[in-house]
């Protein structure tokens, strides 16, 4: 069944799977809800299974084929300078650069062609400065929260932690993929308002990866990614410095997101039709921002460039190919180097995943070569006649990455991932072993144990399950009987396990649960014991209770 949806709405279809594993119904959000009704709604449908429905945008959405393409140039997103050096209790014998980080409310142009967009941004820009840095070379940054003291995208009362009573505008920053002790690492109910700052420091005791930091705000994460506070946290080390792989004006960050932009240049955040209620399971726009532009484009050199990708959407996945059969050469994942480099016509990454990726313009010179998400033409690369040298390399091995064995684990955790209707039943919570935030710690892995954690997925949808702290292997995914379980929680397989393809076999920290699959993750929980939490990175998902703290347990001795 294919329900034709209004160009902006480019909702994913969901399933419902019930009984039997069978496809009872299939509905989208929004109107298509209602004109799908009629020919979907089976006799064992509950009665109360409804979905928010989408209201009607107040402003006129942009078309986004209306405008000139390729006409305003990529932004890259500023180092980030220290403003001076700073003792810290943490590490007695050493003086730390300082960062400040203001959190600013400002207006930028996404395209020659648009009025200014309202947005918020770490240092008044957003994708906000990049934060590089060496393993070891620990860093303080105070997070300043400048921002107005009201919103301006649609809180929902109802969520946890974002009840009347707490400020309307409130941040808390996590940088994501970094082993940083709890206090530091940004915990959802540590928001702020406006007026204060909390100054957090970060060991960098890991290895080399493209991280990012965003706000994590209980229950108004995604309004605060969304209007633009979001940037990137490079860990550098020798070893991969010494492969020689692109650098300097040749390694760059690509932020990637989507958003609804209004005709007037307004971003547009979905509501459901219920003013009291506005949240929405997901949060789809209708153009895609690359470092905070539309349709950009960069001119190149006809050499070797290292492209940092990075999903910082709130529920999209892109779907990424270059033209002219240009493929990506994959060296790295969320966590790091991969063992060799992969070569990919297509990379899909979920949101919070990251793709390193190194692009060989140099057979390309004087053409132009399209970066698409699906057939869609998002950016462009303008490759130059002239060049340096291109002194790079791209070796055929990058690192060896010890595989965990699943054996060695202390303990398997079989945790589901699932979704509630509320009292009302028009708006969902989504849940992850059956509790809410709010209900007491279950997940209390000791300090240094290895673990695997089984993601039993009971709803239609794949979810980017992510967990702060610790980097984990993807070990297999396999399918298993819905009926089973739902009729007494046995996990029955219906399949042979399957291996992660070789691009999911390094290091990650965001995983796509597969609906209909337990997917299973390895880890050594190295780092300080401390209150953490794991959750689904679709951003919809994580601000209704589709997240659950987790408790670092000291190390027994003896
Ligand atoms: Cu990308 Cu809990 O975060
Ligand atoms: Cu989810």
């Amino acid at each position: 069944m294919r329900i034709s949806l209004p160009p902006f709405m480019t909702l994913s279809r969901r399933r419902f799977l019930r009984g039997a594993g069978s496809l009872v119904a299939a509905y989208t959000l929004a109107d298509a809800l209602r004109l799908a009704r009629a020919d979907t709604m089976s006799m064992t449908m509950p009665a109360r299974m409804t979905a928010p429905t989408l209201a009607a945008p107040k402003e006129p959405l942009l078309n986004p084929t209306s405008l000139t393409r390729f006409v305003d140039r990529l932004p890259i997103p500023p180092t980030a300078h220290a403003a001076g050096k700073r003792a810290h209790p943490a590490y007695p014998d050493r003086m730390l650069p300082y960062y400040r980080m203001e959190m600013r409310a400002f207006k930028a142009r996404l395209h020659r062609d648009l009025p200014a967009t309202p947005l918020w941004g770490y240092s008044g820009l957003s994708p906000g400065p990049t934060i590089d840095t060496m393993r070891g070379e620990p860093l303080l940054i105070d997070w300043v929260n400048a921002l107005p003291t009201q919103h301006f995208l649609p809180i929902d009362h109802n969520l946890h932690g974002a009840e009347r009573s707490q400020p309307e505008v409130r941040v808390v920053t996590h940088v994501h993929g970094a082993r940083v002790p709890a206090a530091s690492d940004g915990y959802p109910e540590d928001g702020y308002a406006p007026g204060h700052s909390a100054l957090y420091h970060y060991p960098s005791a890991q290895d080399a990866a493209t991280l990012w930091y965003h706000d994590h705000a209980m229950g108004i994460t995604r309004l605060n990614i969304y209007a633009g506070l979001f940037g990137t946290f490079i860990v550098r080390d020798a070893e991969e410095q010494a492969l020689g792989l692109p650098s300097g004006d040749f390694d760059l960050p690509l932020i990637l997101c989507d958003r609804l932009i209004a005709k007037d240049g307004q971003l547009y955040y979905p509501v459901s039709d219920d003013p009291s209620a506005p949240w929405v399971t997901e949060c789809h726009g209708n153009a895609v921002l690359c470092n905070g532009k539309l349709y950009p484009y960069l001119d190149v050199e006809p050499r070797r460039y290292r492209l940092r990708l990075i999903n910082v959407a709130n529920t999209s996945f892109f779907d990424l190919s270059l033209s002219h059969e240009v493929p990506f050469k994959q060296i790295g994942s969320d966590q790091g180097l991969l063992p060799v480099p992969l070569t990919r016509s297509r990379i899909e990454l979920y949101p919070a995943e990251r793709a390193d990726v190194v692009v060989d313009f140099s057979d390309m010179a004087g053409q132009s070569v399209q970066l698409h998400h699906r057939s869609e033409a998002i950016m462009e690369f303008r490759v130059h006649d002239h060049e340096r040298r291109d002194t790079s390399a791209l070796p055929a091995t990058l690192r060896s990455i010890k595989r965990i064995d699943p054996a060695s684990a202390v303990r398997d955790r079989v945790l589901t991932l699932g979704e509630l209707d509320d009292a009302n039943g028009n708006a969902m919570a989504m849940l992850l072993g059956g509790k809410r935030w709010s209900d007491p710690v279950t997940e209390d892995p000791r300090q240094n144990s290895i673990e695997t954690w089984s993601f039993v997925n009971l709803t239609g949808d794949a979810h980017p399950i992510h967990l702060h702290l610790v980097r984990f292997q993807v070990i297999d995914r396999r399918p298993f009987d819905l009926f089973a379980w739902n009729a007494d929680r046995t996990l029955k397989f219906t399949g042979p396990a399957q291996l992660p393809p070789p691009h999911e076999a390094g290091w990650k920290d965001t995983v796509r649960a597969d609906p209909g699959m337990v997917t299973r993750i390895a880890m050594h929980f190295e780092g300080e014991p401390g209150r953490y939490v794991w959750h689904c990175h679709f951003l919809e998902h994580e601000d209704n209770d589709m997240m659950r703290p987790y408790q670092l347990l000291p190390e027994q001795t003896g």
